[in-house]
C-alpha cells in the first residue's frame, strides 16, 4: 500500500494537486482524520509493507448515517475526491460511495488475488513468494523425519494463494475452497506414496477449503468481521488429525496466517503498485472516476469498478495442475 501511496502522490504533485492521507480506511471518514502528505514523506516507502496511513476493517454501510457521515468528512477535509485502495470489502464501499455521487478511483490490493477484472492484485505475489520460502524451510523437516506436512494458508474463499504456493513447492496435494475436498481420497494418495517408498508428503490447504458434503469452512468461533466475513483458520489442523488417524503416517500442520501478509513486499508486488498509484492519479486528472485501475496482460488500464467486485476464483484448469503432482502410483 506504501508503495501505491507513493505512486499516487508523486504524480499528484506533478499535476499539481494536494493530497491527504486518510487515516485508518474508510474510519478515518467516520471520524475524520487525516494528514497530509507530500512526496518527501513517502519518497522511502517502496518497498515498506503496510501502510503508513494506518488500516482497519470499517464498513460505513453498517453504521447508523456511516455513509452520510462520509460525505460531511470529505466536505470537512475539503476533498474533492478518493482514491481507494483495498480489496472487495473497501471496493465496495468505495462503489456505493460513487454510486451516490463520490469521485471515487479504486486500487486493487489483496493478498487473495480474487478481484474481478485485473490479471492481478498487488500483494498476491509478495504472499506467494513467502509462503514458498516457509514451505520450503518445513519441507526440511518433513523429509528428514519422513512425515507428512500440512500446510494452511490464508485467501478466503479463493485459493490462489494455496494453488500457486503448491504448485510451486512440489505439493502432493493442493486443498482448495473452489473444490471441496474428499479426505478418504486424500488420505488413500498419501498412503499409497507411502507404500510405493515415498515417505514425505506436502498437503497445501487454503484456510477457506471446505469437506465434500457438509460444506462447512473452519472458522474460528462465530465471530464476523464488519463486513460480515467469518474468521477463517483451523481447516489445516482437522485436516492434519484426520490424515493420521485414518492412514497412522506422522502428520504435522504449519499455519503461515499472517506471516505470507507482512514483511516487505517483491519487486513485482513494488512495480505493480507503483504503476497503479501512478495511473490512479491520472484517472482522477482524467476525471475517470467510479472506475478502478487493472492489470491486463502488460498494461494498466481503466475498468469499471462494479464489474470487478466479482469474486474471481481459482479456475478449473488450475485446480486440476495444482493436484496433478501427487506422484502416486
Ligand atoms: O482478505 C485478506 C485476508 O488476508 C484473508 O486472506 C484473510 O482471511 C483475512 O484477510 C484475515 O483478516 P484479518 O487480518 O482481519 O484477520
Amino acid at each position: 500500500m506504501n508503495a501505491t501511496i507513493r505512486g499516487v502522490v508523486a504524480k499528484a504533485e506533478e499535476y499539481g494537486f494536494e493530497v491527504a492521507g486518510i487515516q485508518r480506511g474508510w474510519k478515518g471518514l467516520i471520524e475524520p482524520e487525516a494528514v497530509e502528505v507530500s512526496y518527501d514523506d513517502v519518497e522511502e516507502l517502496v518497498g515498506v509493507g503496510g501502510t503508513f496511513i494506518l488500516t482497519s476493517r470499517t464498513n460505513p454501510f453498517k453504521m447508523e448515517g456511516g455513509p452520510e457521515k462520509v460525505l460531511k468528512s470529505m466536505k470537512k477535509l475539503g476533498l474533492d475526491c478518493l482514491v481507494a485502495i483495498g480489496g472487495n470489502d473497501t471496493l465496495g464501499v468505495a462503489h456505493k460511495l460513487s454510486k451516490m455521487g463520490v469521485k471515487v478511483v479504486g486500487v486493487p490490493k489483496t493478498m487473495d488475488n480474487d478481484l474481478s477484472s485485473t490479471d492481478y492484485t498487488f500483494g498476491f505475489d509478495s504472499a506467494v513468494n513467502v509462503a514458498m520460502e516457509c514451505i520450503d524451510r518445513v519441507k526440511t523437516t518433513g523429509m528428514s523425519h519422513e512425515r507428512v506436512i500440512v500446510v494452511e494458508v490464508m485467501g478466503r474463499d479463493a485459493g490462489w494463494v494455496a494453488a500457486y504456493a503448491g504448485i510451486a513447492c512440489g505439493a502432493h496435494a493442493v486443498l482448495l475452497p473452489e473444490k471441496p475436498y474428499d479426505i478418504a481420497q486424500v488420505c488413500k494418495t498419501l498412503k499409497s506414496r507411502w507404500d510405493s517408498g515415498k515417505r514425505f508428503s506436502l498437503v497445501v490447504v487454503a484456510e477457506g477449503a471446505k469437506p465434500k458434503g457438509t460444506g462447512a469452512r473452519s472458522t474460528r468461533g462465530k465471530a464476523l468481521d464488519a463486513f460480515g466475513n467469518p474468521i477463517l483458520g483451523g481447516v489445516g489442523q482437522t485436516i492434519a488429525q484426520e490424515i493420521e488417524k485414518r492412514t497412522g503416517l506422522e502428520t504435522r500442520e504449519v499455519v503461515l496466517g499472517h506471516v505470507v501478509r507482512g514483511g516487505n513486499p517483491s519487486a513485482f508486488d513494488r512495480v505493480l503498485a507503483t504503476r497503479f498509484g501512478a495511473k490512479a492519479a491520472e484517472m482522477v486528472k482524467q476525471g475517470k472516476f467510479g472506475m478502478m485501475v487493472a492489470l491486463r496482460g502488460n498494461e494498466v488500464v481503466p475498468v469499471e469498478m462494479g464489474d470487478a467486485l466479482a469474486q474471481k476464483l481459482v479456475d478449473d484448469g488450475l485446480a486440476e495442475l495444482a493436484n496433478s503432482f501427487s506422484g502416486a502410483r
